[in-house]
């Protein structure tokens, strides 16, 4: 059941829910959370099999506070205490070794923890409210509200789509980000980004005072953190990337057969039978609409959807990153 996540009677409900082991799924600014009690292996257990992941892939925990994040970290060294200062709240998870007997099923088993403080005051009540129960319920595990492998939602539509009218949804708008939070490992000595998100990576850089480096550039394995399998965030149609002259050659050469065909292009682009929409110049608003409008093709029926080669510049690292996976299937 979809509800307005402003109204404070809709958060009561939702934090009854939470403290008796079930699923709420919330707005946050990034992309909708499918969320439980992050202490109860039970209510996260619910997440694994409601969403069809398998319960190795760890669950980011979301708290209302930076002091909150000291109940799951066992250590929260400079680098990531910088982080926090700069961006929390908002759309940076960090990577930080796990306190013991602390959301053990949520990390997947894993002895680190994902922490994330969500700026969206949908999350944020949520949160601050669940903090204060009794008994509290100190931090809410949360991937996004799909199931697995598929388009995270951006909507409360997109989650009552995929999961019915059972699942108490808190409506807080479109996500102003849109595309899912910058993920940062601070337990490896160096920061490493191990998702690109919507903050740019020498902003990232600048707050902390060192290099971001890259998953590969470090030894030992990291859990498989299913936001960077090679293939993921699909949607049914098939993507592909190209630049804009092949695109358009494609579809003069297809004429009147392009009707299976959706074209996603900052060029403008002609053709007489494929659905054509227009991305933004802005790298922000591309990713803001970026997943509505995969989901608006697969409800078209698109069997294809070519997108338009994106800038090299940084800026656009998160939104590159997320149509790379979703080409690779
Ligand atoms: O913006 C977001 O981060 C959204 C909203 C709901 O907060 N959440 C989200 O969750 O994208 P999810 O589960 O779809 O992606 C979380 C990513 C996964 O790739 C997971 O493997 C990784 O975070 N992750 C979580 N805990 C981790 C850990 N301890 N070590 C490494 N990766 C971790
Ligand atoms: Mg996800």
């Amino acid at each position: 059941m979809v509800v307005n996540g402003s109204d404070e009677a809709a958060i009561a409900q939702a934090v009854q829910v939470l403290a008796a082991g079930g699923l709420v799924a919330f707005a946050t600014e990034t992309v909708y959370g499918l969320g439980a009690d992050a202490a109860s292996d039970a209510a996260v257990a619910g997440i694994f099999s409601a969403k069809g992941r398998p319960s190795d892939h760890p669950l980011i925990v979301h708290v209302p506070d930076a002091a909150s994040a000291e109940a799951f970290a066992a250590d929260i060294p400079p680098v990531a205490r910088k982080l926090m200062d700069a961006f929390w709240p908002g759309p940076l998870t960090l990577i930080l070794a796990r306190r013991d007997g602390m959301a053990e099923a949520a990390a997947g088993g894993h002895a680190t923890v994902g922490l994330r403080c969500p700026a969206h005051p949908v999350a944020h009540r949520l949160l601050v409210a669940a903090a204060a129960n009794d008994p509290p319920v100190r931090g809410v595990a949360a991937p996004s509200a799909n199931r697995f492998g598929r388009v995270s939602p951006t909507t409360a539509q997109h989650v009552a789509d995929e999961f019915g009218q059972e699942l108490l949804v808190l409506d807080g708008g479109a996500c102003p980000v849109g595309i899912e939070s910058a993920i940062v490992d601070c337990t490896r000595g160096a920061p490493v980004l191990l998702r690109p998100g919507t903050l740019a990576r020498e902003k990232i850089e600048a707050a902390c005072g060192q290099r971001l480096r890259l998953p590969e550039e470090v030894d030992g394995a990291a859990p498989r953190a299913s936001g960077t399998l090679e293939a993921h965030y699909a949607p049914n149609a098939k993507v592909r990337m190209m630049d804009a002259r092949s695109l358009q050659t494609a579809l003069n050469v297809l004429g009147e057969d392009a009707g299976s065909i959706a074209v996603y292009a900052r060029t403008v682009m002609r053709s007489r039978s494929a659905r054509l929409r227009r991305m933004p110049d802005d790298a922000v608003e591309t990713a803001r609409q970026l997943f509505s409008v995969l989901r608006d093709f697969d409800s078209q029926g698109v069997k294809l959807i070519w997108v338009e080669t994106l800038p090299e510049d940084d800026a656009w690292e998160g939104v590159r990153d997320r149509l790379r996976r979703a080409a690779a299937s």
